[in-house]
């Protein structure tokens, strides 16, 4: 029995039985169900003041109306029940992203379930047996409903949480819009998908264009940043500051400062632990470097008010580890991943529908880019790999491409174990590996997790234009 449908016959048995009879059937840790907490998401379209109160309001996407959409704040070892009522034009779906459910909570269109309909409701249902920060967006059409706004936080707030002042979500997005603060509405246009995806002209933070942080000096902040973006990576530098990461993609990391800016691709989250050092009165700035010669001022850190604290706030300590498997690397099966297309590579053919193709005929059905040779077409495959439930495997994977790739596995967290050949520093645990132009990446993990999942870029015109794929866990 899988520990989700554990949870599910758990409850129904509380409830058609008295409480003494458990106490006898079950070990004492049984006794106390996990808390489910429950919520409301209705996607629908709406408006909301993405540049400010001095131009219209942006017609949007949203969740309940907001963008982003409500943060979901749950405790570790809680179960979340997630109603989704669709209230858009268009089919739907809601991924957890990052969040190690069962195979079908996963919300990938025809693959996990069947799309929501316009006007339905599905329940999503499962345990969250890691910590961290984690977002939630669709599925379906990805690029043009995360591009329209449908994405929100999902924070698990760890049983024995860092010591902070405060606890500060920032989501990150970018938008591509008109001289009117509307959306512009090419999606998926074949330069976007053959190039570098839909990068806009305009950033926010939680939804709004972002000025000033208003910060104390002597605070400690932990900031969980998100990159909710279809496309935009960034590269962000906190002037006179010295950010500590403690978690990448929700998991635990020894903590350490970077040399350099902060990069975060498509769909990664970045939690630092930073300590307000300027003093009361003061500006600094936080800049975006990552596109040489296009850099920004994404806003400045502002110090008001009293000091929190005089002196140093003491070390940081290290976040509990998560409870994902250890794989052993010994005994790890190995496979090769590699990923091509795109403009400027070396990429002539492709399998697309089951038929060899050129480039010209891809691009001409909207498509650019492949896993291992396959360009796919939609949610549904023949799965490019077959792992065995509970066995290690060592993913190599290979950026055959001239751009960058932030790509995606879901239903597990890996270590990302090598670059380039070189062993990384820290092993850090992610469930989205950012791949330099031409970068090598070794990533590890024990397949625990039953299903069909998805592996894919998670630029998401680059998805779109057939850069993913399925790896079956039995
Ligand atoms: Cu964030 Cu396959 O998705
Ligand atoms: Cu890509």
């Amino acid at each position: 029995m899988t520990k989700n449908a554990w949870a599910v016959s758990r409850r129904t048995f509380l409830a058609s039985s008295g409480m003494a009879t458990i106490a006898m059937a079950l070990p004492a840790w049984a006794n106390i169900p996990p808390t489910t907490r429950e919520y409301r998401l209705v996607a629908k379209p709406g408006e909301t003041r993405l540049v400010g109160d001095s131009h219209p309001p942006t017609a949007v996407w949203s969740y309940d109306g907001t963008v982003p959409g409500p943060e979901i704040r749950v405790r570790q070892g809680e179960r979340l029940r997630v109603a989704v009522e669709n209230r858009l034009a268009e089919e739907t779906t809601v991924h957890w992203h990052g969040v190690r459910v069962p195979n079908a909570m996963d919300g990938v269109p025809h693959l996990t379930q069947k799309p929501i309909a316009p006007g339905d409701t599905f329940v999503y249902e499962f345990d969250l047996p890691d910590a961290g920060t984690y977002w939630y967006h669709p599925h379906q059409r990805s690029f043009e409903q995360i591009g329209r706004g449908l994405y929100g936080p999902l924070i698990v707030e760890e049983r024995n949480p860092t010591s902070v002042d405060r606890d500060v979500t920032w989501v990150l997005d970018d938008w591509r819009l008109l001289p009117t603060a509307q959306i512009s509405g090419d999606f998926g246009n074949m330069h976007d998908i053959s190039h570098n995806g839909r990068v806009g002209n305009t950033v926010t933070v939680n939804g709004r264009l972002p000025d000033t942080f208003a910060v104390r000096a002597g605070e400690r902040i932990r900031l969980r940043l998100i990159n909710a973006a279809n496309a935009r990576i960034f590269g962000l530098e906190f002037k006179d500051h010295r950010p500590t990461v403690v978690s990448y993609d929700g998991q635990p990391v020894e903590p350490h400062e970077v040399a350099g800016p902060v990069v975060i691709g498509p769909a990664m989250r970045i939690d630092l632990v930073i300590d307000l050092v300027g003093n009361p009165g003061r500006r600094f700035r936080v800049t975006d470097t990552f596109y040489r010669s296009l850099e920004y001022r994404l806003l400045d850190l502002a110090y008001e008010g009293e000091p929190v604290r005089r002196g140093p706030a003491g070390p940081i300590a290290r976040l509990d580890d998560n409870t994902m498997p250890e794989p052993n690397l010994a005994d790890a099966e190995r496979h090769e991943i590699a990923f091509g297309g795109g403009m400027m590579g070396s990429m002539r053919m492709a399998m697309m529908g089951g038929r060899q193709v050129d480039m010209r005929e891809m691009m001409q059905s909207g498509m650019a880019w492949t896993i291992n040779g396959v360009t796919a077409t939609g949610h549904i495959h023949e799965p490019m790999l077959r792992l065995t439930r509970g066995r290690s495997y060592v993913l190599a994977l290979a950026n055959d491409t001239a751009w960058h790739h932030p790509v995606h596995l879901h239903g597990h967290s890996f270590r990302v174990v090598s670059r380039d050949g070189k062993p990384t520093r820290h092993r850090e645990w992610q469930d989205t590996v950012l791949m330099a132009p031409k970068e090598r990446a070794e990533i590890a993990f024990v397949a625990d997790n039953p299903g069909d999942w998805m592996i894919h870029c998670h630029i998401l015109e680059h998805q779109a234009g057939g850069m993913m794929g399925v790896v079956r866990v039995s």
